[in-house]
């Protein structure tokens, strides 16, 4: 049975990706929904009246939950057509004047946590599988006030690119989206919400629109996908600029 593994599932953009999920990839009749709270992944299986869902209540913060994962992958060997590394965190804040947990967090999350999932699932993915890692416009140029964040993002798109090559002779695909900023939970958790000039600026990403391209991106097998044309523009005008003069306009 075609198996889609989700991380982040439980609001926001992970939501997005599992609602729309069966337009894209039609064969995947199984969903393994992973994030911390129990009660609203309970809700998104309510949902799926007409898929095998299974829920894991992990925390990816804690390296016991790489433990969970890898047993529950190796007793029940899923055929895995879709791996999606959603889950992520960015708090705001200049180095040294913000907490160190809320600093390590962000890498724990979305840089250890999607390269351990990663490492754990790809064994169990075969020719025509996909992975859509969730990275962000912070990938294309440092983000000073959430320099921590961009530069875990800067990994992931890195990251993707270069598995993205190593897993051709697999027939293995892997997509990195970079989304602008989207109303959803992230900015409120980050403390973003009315303390950043950058944010209110910045033209919002629609997060359904998000996870349908990326999904689409993803089957067609694209490295990197950045939707709308301003952050198109973006990503361009950060590569050809040298990168210690964008970053004087690039602060959060
Ligand atoms: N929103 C934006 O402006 C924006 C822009 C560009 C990129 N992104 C990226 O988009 C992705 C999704 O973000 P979002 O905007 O949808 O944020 P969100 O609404 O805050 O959702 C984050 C998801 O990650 C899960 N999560 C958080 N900490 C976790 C942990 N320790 N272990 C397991 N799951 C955890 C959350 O579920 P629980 O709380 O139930 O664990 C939730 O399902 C992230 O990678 C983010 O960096 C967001």
């Amino acid at each position: 049975m075609k198996t889609a593994i989700i991380t982040g599932a439980s609001t926001g953009l992970g939501l997005e990706f599992v609602r729309q999920l069966a337009d894209v990839f039609p064969e995947v009749e199984c969903y393994w929904l992973i994030a911390r709270r129990a009660d609203r992944l309970a809700q998104v299986a309510e949902s799926l009246p007409d898929k095998q869902v299974e829920c894991l209540a992990l925390d990816l913060c804690d390296t016991m939950s790489f433990v969970t994962l890898q047993d529950k992958l190796t007793a029940e060997r899923p055929d895995v057509a879709l791996l999606i590394n959603n889950a992520g965190c960015g708090y705001l804040g200049n180095i040294g004047e913000t907490d160190t947990a809320s600093q390590t967090r962000m890498i724990d999350l979305n840089l250890r946590a999607l390269t351990a999932v990663t490492n754990m699932v790809v064994p169990f993915m075969g020719p025509g599988s996909c992975i859509l890692n969730v990275s962000s416009i912070a990938s294309f140029c440092p983000n000073p006030r959430m320099t921590v964040y961009s530069s875990t993002k800067a990994f992931v798109s890195s990251f993707t690119v270069g598995i993205s090559e190593e897993l051709k002779p697999k027939g293995i695909t892997a997509t990195a989206v970079c989304p602008g900023p989207m109303e959803t939970e992230f900015i409120h958790v980050g403390g973003i919400k009315g303390q950043s000039k950058m944010f209110e600026m910045l033209p919002y990403c629609d997060q359904v629109k998000v996870a349908g391209g990326a999904l689409r991106a993803a089957r067609a097998g694209r490295t990197i996908y950045t939707p709308k044309l301003f952050y198109k523009f973006y990503r361009v005008l950060a590569k050809v600029t040298p990168v210690k003069l964008m970053v004087k306009f690039a602060k959060t």
